[in-house]
């Protein structure tokens, strides 16, 4: 079987990060930690900016103008997801600070919902502590369901 492969523009890509036009010890950055910390593209640095310049408030809880700004860019995000990957409904996209949160979300949801006492909860041993804490909770927890 033969499989294409587009090829990767990496330095145009590179380019797009403006954290990456450095060097560190007398070399270009070439930045791993990604799981701890994504660095921004240029045009995500702009958009935030902009944001906190024009728009910032708090949403679906203001009835001003920012509120009603603020409040459309996020669900506009939301929709822009859906998309992205796929879903079905748009209240499948919800956003949260980072992984520990979204799997401690779905532990405690989902696992609250379906794991029953004497259900195994299998991880690998290469797990960062936010994917196996919440599941050692849940799992803890579920002698009470
Ligand atoms: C490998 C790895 N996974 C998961 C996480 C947790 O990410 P978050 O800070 O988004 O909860 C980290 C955080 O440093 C990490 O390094």
């Amino acid at each position: 079987m033969k499989v294409a492969m587009a090829s990767l523009d990496v330095q145009q890509i590179r380019s797009q990060f403006p954290i990456l036009h450095q060097q560190v010890n007398g070399k270009p950055l070439i930045y791993f930690d990604n799981a701890a910390t994504n660095q921004k593209p240029k045009r995500v640095i702009d958009a935030l900016a902009r944001y906190y310049e024009n728009d910032n408030a708090n949403i679906h809880r203001g009835i001003h103008t920012l509120a009603e700004r603020a409040t459309k860019a996020y669900e506009a995000t939301r929709q822009a997801m859906q998309a992205f990957i796929h879903a079905k409904h748009e209240e499948e996209i919800i956003f949260t600070r980072g992984v520990t949160e979204s799997i401690n979300l779905v532990a405690s949801s989902y696992g609250r919902a379906f794991l029953q006492s004497g259900d195994e909860v299998i991880v690998s041993g290469l797990e960062h502590h936010s994917n196996i804490v919440p599941w050692q909770m849940i799992c803890g927890s579920a002698k009470q369901f």
